[in-house]
């Protein structure tokens, strides 16, 4: 038999993307439209902006999509889109979308938790069993998770405040690098003296939670501290020097990289104490992902505890269309159909 393609659809922050992909493992094609452009203005995502970008260039996206794997909309088996969660005038577009196409069409309609589309987006690159450990990490989520298979999921711990990315973007914001922040900060801090926890260094911003069990984080403390560092040099040298955003960028950056290895270590723990002694893979998926330093600071600690570690080629990190096309083609080989009667979600926990 074929394999399966599947029409993947996303929409639900500031990125409009169409990719197909078949249950070969195979990126037919990937057509994605960032609207960074459009919000940078701002300094963070307009909603109103983003619905009416995705309205502008989804359907342009998806027929590129098509087009450049030389493919037909008869050819796609199942239609997938984010359904949630999200801002929720982006999601409807993808989900109003995707639900013509597939009446149109006569195609199973197949409802995506955007969260599930970073979750399963590994087993899109390799062979990566279930159960595994994953470290989620996006603008609008970050937690710890055993994923058992599709749609099971345990909760190990998620962020009593901020997501790790929305840390990154509000300290960004802060020190004026702009939006998105995650980029930004990685590239100063590329520049910046890096302060390692426990060392007397030139800003000591707290670790939250890292004192304390379990797999739980809280980022809002630091934004607060890196505000007040920024203050102090601001009164004491009338502004800012690059050389003082560079070193707050790394500072940042190793702070945020502390309370990630320190949770996900716990996790790794939890996940020995509760399921035995054969070690996980730990994945770590989720725009956050693509920061080289916090990937090899991730690698480092699963060497160090014997898991083996994989995270997805930085573009398949943050959104994109093939991770929610993967996550469509695994549940269609379950047999799953929405219909049309699936809603668009603002919430949706995993
Ligand atoms: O997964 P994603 O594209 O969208 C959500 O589902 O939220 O993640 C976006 C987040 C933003 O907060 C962005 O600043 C962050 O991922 N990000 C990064 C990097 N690239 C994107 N954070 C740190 N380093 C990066 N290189
Ligand atoms: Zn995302």
């Amino acid at each position: 038999a074929k394999a399966p393609i599947i029409l993947g659809i996303e929409t639900s922050c500031d990125e409009t993307a169409a990719a197909l992909v078949d249950g070969e493992r195979r990126i037919l094609s990937h057509a994605l439209w960032s609207q960074i452009e459009a919000h940078a203005l701002y300094g963070g995502v307009v909603p109103e902006i983003a619905a009416r970008a995705h309205v502008d260039h989804l359907d342009h996206l998806i027929r590129k999509a098509l087009l450049d794997a030389e493919m037909k909309l008869a050819d796609v088996d199942a239609i997938a889109a984010t359904a949630g969660p999200g801002l929720i005038g982006g999601v409807m577009v993808g989900v109003v979308t995707a639900k013509a196409l597939a009446f149109g069409a006569n195609k199973p309609f197949i409802a995506i938790n955007h969260l599930e589309g970073h979750a399963l987006s590994p087993r899109l690159c390799a062979d990566i069993a279930f159960p595994y450990l994953l470290l989620l990490i996006s603008g609008g989520h970050c937690q710890l998770l055993i994923v058992d298979g599709v749609g099971a999921y345990e909760r190990l711990g998620s962020t009593i405040d901020d997501a790790a990315g929305e840390a990154f973007d509000k300290t960004a914001k802060l020190l004026g690098l702009g939006y998105p922040g995650g980029p930004a900060i990685e590239q100063a801090a590329l520049k910046g003296e890096v302060t390692l926890k426990g060392e007397i260094g030139r800003f000591s911003l707290p670790r939250p939670l890292t004192d304390q069990p379990g797999c739980n984080f809280s980022f809002s403390g630091l934004k607060t501290a890196i505000r007040r560092c920024a203050e102090r040099l601001e009164s004491e040298q009338g502004g800012l020097y690059e050389r003082d955003i560079n070193d707050l960028a790394a500072a940042t950056q190793a702070a945020i990289g502390d309370c990630l290895i320190n949770r996900t270590d716990h996790a790794i723990s939890r996940y020995l104490d509760s399921r035995g002694p054969k070690a996980p893979t730990l994945v770590v998926a989720g725009g956050v992902a693509a920061n080289a330093t916090l990937r090899s600071r991730l690698e480092t600690l699963a060497q160090g505890r014997g898991l083996s570690f994989m995270a997805p080629p930085p573009w398949l990190c943050t959104d994109n269309g093939a991770m929610i096309a993967w996550a469509g083609l695994e549940r269609f080989l379950l047999g799953q159909n929405d219909g049309l009667a699936a809603p668009a979600r603002p919430r949706w926990p995993l």
